[in-house]
């Protein structure tokens, strides 16, 4: 196993949001290397139990290091989509006090060359964050075709040059399929025009293939969905996404669940019976504002900077 380092983003922030109870069972929906994980086991006395899920088999094996180690500690290889599934096998559906979701992918896998997510370090252009999992990256650049790579590298990667890096690809490819990330990284180089400073051109087609190969924005609603059927009452859902797409997605989701169901516009009811119909339908709502890395922070850990921490409260059952 690789021994690359991950720093966890927001700490504090994330073990205030979770309100953690000393006797309270909690979910690490996205272990990494478990600097969340470590920090949430400490506030955590005997009676206290910390379950983990994540989809690399890397993360899992240090995972089951720290399980050696404690025993109020389990750790589950699985994709968060499936957050109600494992948790009810667990025995803790309706009976967590916490889902702590940090998501994207960790140091060890970005700083790793040879799992391909990055455009700096040369590998196989790979980015599954579960290596049994399929398609890989250069499947989906070597086979799709020119309109679905404009698509993804346009909606993933808000890339305003999707389409001219989309048909530089497919024409390439014909020559010789892409293999390796610095081969793609260094046409998508040259044919994406200007300069930016401080910033790989690449940068916006890699987000986007990752967020294909791992299909990250339905994991990402599947694992919302699911977070108010997890929860006990009062349990506290934390989310940190790292990007705009991601948070407009976790910003959506806790808006539409702390509204409940509507009632159609125009009916003669009183605000009284929509309200009683909010309380009887909603499932969560924000605490707080969002939460952004404290320049504190900012200094000593750059990935800090884009992440954004939201939190909700699950609502009393009616
Ligand atoms: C940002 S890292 C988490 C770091 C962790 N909080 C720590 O302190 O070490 C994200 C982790 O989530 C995992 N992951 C991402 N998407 C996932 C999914 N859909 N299901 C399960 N795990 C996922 C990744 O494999 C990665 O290990």
């Amino acid at each position: 196993m690789t021994e690359y380092a991950h720093v966890p983003v927001l700490l504090n922030e994330v073990l205030e949001g979770l309100e953690i109870k000393p006797a309270g069972i909690y979910l690490d929906a996205t272990f990494g290397r478990g600097g969340h994980s470590r920090a949430i086991l400490e506030r955590l006395g005997p009676q206290g139990r910390l379950y983990a899920l994540d989809r690399d088999p890397e993360a899992v094996a240090a995972g089951q290091a720290l399980e050696a180690e404690d025993p109020r500690f389990k750790i589950r290889h699985a994709r968060f989509s499936q957050l109600k599934q494992e948790c009810e096998s667990l025995g803790i559906l309706g009976k967590t006090d916490g889902i702590l979701m940090d998501i994207g992918v960790s140091s060890p896998q970005l700083d790793d060359a040879s799992r391909g997510f990055s455009f700096e370090h040369d590998g196989p252009l790979d980015m599954r964050m579960d290596p049994g999992a399929a398609p890989d990256a250069a499947t989906i650049v070597n086979t799709w075709d020119r309109k679905a790579l404009t698509a993804i590298f346009r909606e993933y990667g808000e890339e305003r040059f999707a389409a001219k890096a989309a048909a530089a690809i497919v024409r390439d490819r014909e020559r010789e399929p892409f293999k390796t990330t610095g081969q793609l990284a260094a046409l998508l180089n040259r044919v994406i025009p200007g300069h930016e400073a401080h910033k790989n051109k690449a940068t916006r087609c890699f987000q986007a293939l990752r967020i294909a190969v791992n299909g990250e924005l339905d994991e990402l609603r599947a694992a919302l969905e699911a977070s108010a059927e997890v929860l006990s009452d009062g349990g506290r859902l934390c989310v940190i996404t790292f990007h705009s797409l991601e948070d407009r997605i976790a910003k959506n989701f806790i808006k539409e669940a702390s509204a409940g169901a509507q009632l159609p516009k125009g009916l003669p009811v009183t605000c009284e019976v929509t309200e009683k119909l909010r309380l009887a339908t909603a499932t969560l709502e924000p605490v707080g504002r969002i939460v952004k890395a404290s320049a504190q922070e900012l200094a000593v850990n750059a990935r800090s900077r884009s992440a954004t921490l939201r939190v909700a409260r699950r609502l009393k059952r009616q």
